[in-house]
């Protein structure tokens, strides 16, 4: 993988990540065969059909069966990518939604920040409702709701424990956001009225960066979270000690 780290692009922290790198690290390695092969062909060109060589201009060009084997090899080999390599990741990362054992979290993007809403030890999120949003309650949860007793919204820090697949259901508050964290290769839309499905595994404990990949405002660049991979059993105490008040607030939300 001494492309990935060429790229400067984070370690990959993440179960399925690696799919990810290999589509990355193939496709870099091709590109810059064809680049250097097409290079040298094109300056065979030049010093083929020079002037000194060639008084009267030939049209027909260069006629040879190796060009077209070449095409024929790049055809097969882009083959292989999209077959073997683009179309697994593909069904992975887009595929049927898991349901097993998978920790959901309702992710948030506003301008500027985000909300991880967690449903807590009952597994059962609470009602949310537009007319209730506050300042100190962003997401608009009715706490009268049993459900919501025990959620636990937090503000720009997702906690997920080590090991266990996470499903993120992505939306907006306000305008399109992008889920974005290279640590764990995920990247998705948050649009407004939509509940973009997103779901990873991370595997290493740390904290890593989350960014907004769309250009959303004033704010954008200032709009980071970080992702907090903990053992589960700190994740286990988080998530009791933290009922219902957004925690934290590590970035600034500017204007
Ligand atoms: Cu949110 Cu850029």
């Amino acid at each position: 993988m001494m492309l990935i780290k060429l790229l400067g692009i984070p370690e990959d922290v993440s179960a399925d990540g690696y799919l990810v790198d290999h589509m990355l690290e193939f496709c870099h390695w091709f590109m810059l065969l064809l680049f250097v092969g097409w290079s040298c062909f094109f300056v065979y060109l030049l010093w083929r059909f020079r002037k000194s060589n060639n008084p009267v201009a030939q049209y027909h060009g260069f006629r040879s069966k190796a060009t077209t084997h070449v095409e024929i090899s790049v055809v097969l080999v882009e083959a292989v990518l999209l077959i073997g390599f683009a179309l697994p990741l593909w069904a992975k990362a887009a595929g049927r939604i898991p349901t097993d054992g998978v920790l959901p979290v309702h992710v948030t993007a506003y301008q500027f920040g985000w909300l991880f809403h967690y449903a807590g030890e009952d597994g059962k999120f609470g009602r949310r409702d537009p007319s209730l949003v506050t300042g100190s309650n962003p997401l608009g949860i009715d706490w009268s709701d049993p459900d919501s007793k025990d959620d636990v919204v937090s503000m720009n820090t997702m906690h997920v424990p080590i090991g266990q697949k996470v499903v993120v259901r992505l939306t907006s508050k306000d305008v399109i956001h992008n889920f974005a964290c290279m640590s764990l290769r995920v990247s998705r839309d948050a649009i407004p009225g939509l509940a973009n499905p997103l779901w990873f595994t991370a595997v290493k404990e740390g904290e890593y960066d989350i960014m907004c990949g769309q250009l959303c405002g004033a704010g954008h660049s200032l709009m980071k979270g970080v992702l907090s991979v903990e053992p589960v059993d700190q994740f286990n105490t988080y998530i009791k000690t933290n009922k219902a008040a957004p925690t934290e607030q590590k970035t600034a939300v500017v204007p």
